[in-house]
């Protein structure tokens, strides 16, 4: 994984023991900033969570990775390829990093991360969605080789405020 510039950084799938440091995790990036589906107000039971990680690391569809700075997760991907015969080729991704670790270069690593596993798990296509306004993520996206493909309306409403998305992909 090159480009890492914080080498205290672990990178590695999550266990269900992660549950209660992941749900953290979601709760402060929920917080940080507007760019995520979700806001700081996670209530899933660390039962549930426990499941949820289960449950990735036996869907051979799913890759997650997590940037671990010792007992603190600092960023974290999720990609979801489909089930479908037909596009199965096909998966989309989100993304995150805890603010205080924002230029870091663990937003690259994990996209490298999930490049390569995509190449070796017949994914051809990496597809997302990103806010019209999110100019950080945008740009790393464009640096890993993704492009814009269109345009989708009222991605999200915060406030009583529609705000677009844009789609982009990177063909492997
Ligand atoms: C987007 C995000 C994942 C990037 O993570 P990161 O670890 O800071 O990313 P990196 O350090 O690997 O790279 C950031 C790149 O963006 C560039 N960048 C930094 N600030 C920027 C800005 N204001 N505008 C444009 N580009 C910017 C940098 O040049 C850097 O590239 P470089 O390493 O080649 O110099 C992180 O900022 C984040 O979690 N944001 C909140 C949640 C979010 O927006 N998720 C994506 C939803 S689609």
């Amino acid at each position: 994984m090159k480009n890492m510039k914080n080498n205290r950084i672990e990178y590695r799938a999550p266990s269900p023991d992660d549950a209660p440091l992941l749900l953290d995790y979601l709760k402060a990036v929920g917080s940080e900033s507007d760019n995520l589906t979700f806001d700081g107000t996670v209530s899933v039971p660390l039962e549930k969570e426990r499941e949820i990680i289960e449950h990735w690391n036996n869907d051979p569809k799913v890759f997650v990775l997590v940037a671990f700075d010792g007992q603190k997760a600092a960023g974290m991907l999720h990609f979801q390829g489909s089930g479908k015969e037909r596009i199965s080729h096909v998966g989309e991704f989100g993304i995150s990093v805890r603010r205080e670790y924002w230029g870091q270069s663990i937003g690259r690593t994990l996209i490298e991360a999930m490049i390569h596993w995509a190449g070796h798990n017949g994914v051809t296509k990496i597809n997302l969605l990103v806010r019209e306004d999110n100019d950080r993520a945008i740009a790393l996206y464009s640096k890993m080789g993704f492009v814009m493909e269109g345009c989708t309306s009222r991605m999200f409403c915060i406030d009583g405020k529609y705000i677009d998305g844009i789609m982009m992909g990177r063909e492997i």
